[in-house]
């Protein structure tokens, strides 16, 4: 059984429908990352397993018991919220210590508790300033303390990186991964940062609309997207949309619903790819190798229209049959590079193609 369980979570605002029965669960001391477009349920994911929000149907259960009719304050779970809300007045300390003297835990324990959480989060000697006087990211590490110090048997995180730029997030992505280890603890965390849910976590839901859409691991979610919204979501991926015309070994002819007809890789015993079976196939800029001559003639041709250099890596627009395909390269040592104008043959193996049906 696994450590927290979400069934059937379904809630609705003024008869707006907010979740639609959500299923998830996350094994103990196991980081999950809620993924998804704003206003798609996130938050109120999170504020019903706090207890700050109450279902209209469906169950929460961690450890095995169902924790739906407890207050919030007796659920035991710690949550950073999207905006982290430090008391401004009080200091570090103070802030740290403000769950432990609702707990009515002893001074001299309240003490050794919040120099314990402050040094875990590595702000030692920080203890009398006010939030005012942090960084960002110091200010993000007391909300984490504050939280943690209660020793929340859940940690509820939302958006809690946002507001740092780029580089102290990246920074505070690794140390939050590497408490949140250290600590063991079952963790939830919400973004709408895609590449920081592959950073953070054993597993991904990737919500849409008050839906769970998909939820796997980070390569699961990328390798195998279910469909064009996952696969658009996570990292680009080029679509093309059509009917198999005729399947031929590990070939197939493809119309495309816009004009035109393109021979694809295909498995040959995959029984998603018939004759006169609409399909989309999804393959990834990365995936997609580009050669200037078509010796072995499997390439599907096109005309280079945009490039963009960024060092180590070039992405190409590529026009094929009206459709621009994103074409990513290394640019190692011996690669060809290649200007705007030229003739090109694109080649990709048929498992680095996604079937996709919606
Ligand atoms: N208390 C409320 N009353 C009415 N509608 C609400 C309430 N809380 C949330 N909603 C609505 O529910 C939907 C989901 O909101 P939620 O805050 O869960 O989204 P989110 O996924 O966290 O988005 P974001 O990424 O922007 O934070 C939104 O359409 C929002 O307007
Ligand atoms: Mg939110």
């Amino acid at each position: 059984m696994a450590y927290l369980e979400i069934k059937n979570l379904s809630k609705s605002f003024h008869g707006n429908q907010v979740l639609d029965h959500i299923d998830i669960e996350v094994e103990k001391g196991a980081f999950l990352s809620l993924l998804g477009p704003s206003g798609c349920g996130k938050t109120t994911t999170m504020r019903i397993v706090a207890g700050f929000e109450r279902q209209d149907e469906g169950t929460i259960s961690i450890d095995g018991k169902v924790i739906d009719r407890l207050p919030a304050y007796k659920r035991n779970v710690g949550m950073v919220f999207q905006s982290y809300a430090l008391f401004p007045h009080m200091t570090v300390a103070q802030n740290v210590a403000y769950g432990l003297e609702q707990r009515k835990m002893s001074r001299s324990d309240i003490r050794k508790e919040v120099a314990k959480a402050l040094e875990m989060v590595r702000l030692t000697g920080y203890e009398n300033r006010k939030p005012k006087q942090l960084s960002g990211g110091q200010q993000q590490r007391v909300a984490l303390a504050r939280a943690l110090v209660i020793k929340p048997s859940l940690l509820l995180l939302d958006e809690s990186l946002s507001a740092l730029d780029k580089n102290l997030r990246t920074a505070m992505q690794i140390e939050l991964r590497m408490i949140q280890k250290e600590v063991g603890i079952t963790t939830v965390f919400v973004t709408h940062d895609q590449e920081e849910a592959m950073t953070l976590s054993d597993r991904i839901a990737v919500m849409k609309e008050g839906k769970i859409v998909q939820i796997g691991s980070p390569q699961e979610i990328y390798e195998k997207p279910v469909n064009t919204f996952v696969a658009g979501f996570i990292g680009h991926s080029n679509f093309l949309k059509g009917t198999v015309l005729e399947k031929s070994g590990d070939k197939a002819v493809f119309q495309l619903d816009s004009g035109g007809k393109l021979v694809v890789p295909v498995e040959p015993s995959d029984s998603r790819v018939q004759n006169g079976k609409p399909l989309i196939l999804s393959i990834r800029p990365e995936r997609i190798r580009l050669t200037q001559d078509d010796f072995a003639n499997t390439g599907v041709k096109g005309t280079i229209k945009f490039i963009t250099y960024v060092g180590s890596l070039s992405t190409y627009l590529v026009e094929v049959m009206g459709h621009e395909l994103k074409v990513q390269q290394q640019n190692d040592a011996d690669a060809r590079a290649f200007r705007q104008g030229d003739e090109v043959c694109l080649h990709w193996s048929a498992e680095n193609q996604t079937i996709l049906t919606e």
